[in-house]
This record gives structure tokens, sequence and C-alpha cells, in this order.
């Protein structure tokens, strides 16, 4: 079934070719429960008394890929900030494994244990070592002793396949393996969700690849359920499984990555194929109304 994606994906089916082994021949079924792991309803969301996204409903199935792609400013970081509670919508309904996001900060911060998030920039402690920061995390919300410790940041650091860097400070990594010591941080308290945020900013092809193919892989093994925000269409697409679009503060398309490749809406072409003119308003009309 993924083959059948890449296959969508022609102008980049040496990325496929390279990347799909990496993340199993035979994939495990999709862990589909009835109840969403993420679910907006008519949300609109408000900053510095901008619209900045309006009439927002999308469901993100468990166990799934889901993909929320669109050109820079159109609002794909404010979605994130309403899953993770630090914006409250202005309007409709924002819930997560089907409660709604909590108002107060004890609440909220019990549901973020719930939740990894690798924001945009590693946010690694320039101080600290890649176990060191992958400990933090553990340090704060258990009590666990540290032998207990020492196995868990060993076992995150195997899952993105750097146990060899435990010592290493962030100055001496790459970009790619500071993104894996980051992403083994956001996974050190086995979050059911995992959120990223513009993942490849930064990287190079190579580096790229290995993140896409980690993240896929990580959400199979793990059974987790995953959020994916970039700009990067060709990269992304291969390892979702759900693809929203937004543009001009609105769901622009909401579908399978083999629809997507096939949908006519101008304005998913015009992200599609990188054109700098056409319906997507890069000066968005949104903003200047609201
Ligand atoms: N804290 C904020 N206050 C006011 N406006 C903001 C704030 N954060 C982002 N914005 C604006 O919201 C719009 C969407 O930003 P963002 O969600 O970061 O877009 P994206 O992640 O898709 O690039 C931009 O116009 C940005 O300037
Ligand atoms: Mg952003």
């Amino acid at each position: 079934m993924k083959a059948q994606r890449f296959a969508h994906c022609s102008r980049h089916s040496a990325f496929a070719k390279h990347h799909l082994p990496l993340f199993g021949q035979s994939l495990p079924a999709l862990n589909r429960s009835s109840a969403p792991a993420v679910l907006l309803d008519n949300v609109r969301l408000v900053r510095g008394g901008r619209t900045i996204v309006d009439d927002i409903s999308l469901r993100v199935p468990a166990g799934s890929i889901t993909a929320v792609l669109g050109p820079s400013g159109c609002g794909k970081s404010t979605l994130l900030s309403a899953l993770t509670g630090e914006l409250q919508p202005a309007r409709g309904r924002v819930e997560v494994f089907g409660q709604a996001v909590p108002q107060t900060s004890k609440a909220l911060l019990e549901m973020r244990k719930r939740l990894g998030v690798l924001l945009q920039g590693n946010g690694l402690l320039t101080d600290l070592t890649a176990g060191e920061n992958i400990a933090l995390p553990l340090r704060t919300h258990t009590d666990l002793p540290p032998p207990v410790l020492d196995k868990l940041v060993d076992m995150k650091l195997h899952a993105v396949g750097l146990l060899a860097a435990r010592d290493l400070y962030p100055r001496e990594l790459s970009g790619g393996m500071a993104r894996r010591v980051a992403l083994a941080r956001a996974l050190a308290l086995d979050p059911p969700l995992m959120i990223y945020d513009e993942p490849l900013t930064g990287l190079d092809p190579i580096a790229s690849g290995v993140i896409m193919s980690l993240i896929a892989r990580l959400n199979r093994a793990l059974g987790l359920t995953s959020i994916v925000v970039s700009h990067h269409v060709h990269e992304t697409l291969p390892i979702c499984d759900h693809v929203v679009v937004l543009a001009n503060g609105r769901v622009m398309f909401n579908g399978s990555p083999e629809a997507l490749q096939h949908s006519d809406e101008p304005l998913v072409r015009q992200f599609l194929n990188g054109a700098p003119d056409g319906p997507i308003a890069f000066d968005s009309p949104v903003r200047k109304q609201a």
C-alpha cells in the first residue's frame, strides 16, 4: 500500500526507493479505534486579535500518521498550539483522546505528559549531554531510581539509533543527530501522541530521509499516533496515512495522500506545484480582514 503511495510521488521515487525499506516490508495493521486521537470541531483560533484559522474540523484516527501541510504562515503551528493547550480556541471544540484540552494549568500538565512534542528548532539544552537532555523529562515527571532512568535513556537513544552519542553535547552533534536526540527526548515519557512541527527544517536531504523514516517506524513500532506539520510536501506524503492542507486560514483538503495527488482544487494544485501565483494569497486576506 505504501509502495503505491510512493508511485504517485514520481518526482521523488529516489526518496521512496532509498527510504521505504527502512520502515519495514510488512506494516502491522493500524491501531484504529473508533475514537479519534484528536478531534477538532469547527475551531477558530485567534492570535493578537486576528483570526489565524477558522472553521477547522478534523479527526486524526488513532494509530495514524496525519500530515498537516500548508504554506508558511498559514497557521500550522497555531493549530498545534491548540492541541497542546497553549492557545484556547475562540470558537469550537478541541479534544485529545476523547477529552477536551483542559484549561487549568494542573490538568494541562497532566495532559501534556501524553503528548510528545518536537517543536521547530530542537530546544536541546546546550550544557547537557544528549543523554542528560533525554533524562530531563524523566527526572521532572517521575521518581525513577538512577539505574532505571539510565536504562530508559539508553532505550530512547537506541530507538533513534544514537546510543553512541549519549555523552556528546549538542554542539558535537550534526543537525540530523541533534534532531534525533530531540525526538528521543520527546519520546521519553512514552506519549501515545507525537506532534512534529517542521521536523525537516534545516536538514539536508539524507538527514531528512532518516528523520521521516524514523517518524514512520516509531509510529508503527510503538503504536503511536503522529501529527506531522510541514511545508515539505514530497518528503512528508510518503509516510502519512492522512493529509490535511491548510491555506488561507481554512482546511483546503482532507483525505488520503493518493487523493491529494489527484485533487484538482486550484489551491491544492498551487501548493503542490509551488506556483507563486494562484488562489493562495500569501499576503493572506484572512489576516487583513480579521
Ligand atoms: N503569538 C502570536 N501573536 C500574533 N500573531 C501570531 C503569533 N504567532 C503566530 N502569529 C501569526 O499567525 C500566523 C500563522 O502563524 P503560524 O501558525 O506560525 O504559521 P505556520 O506554522 O503555518 O508557518 C502568522 O501570520 C503569524 O504571524
Ligand atoms: Mg510553523
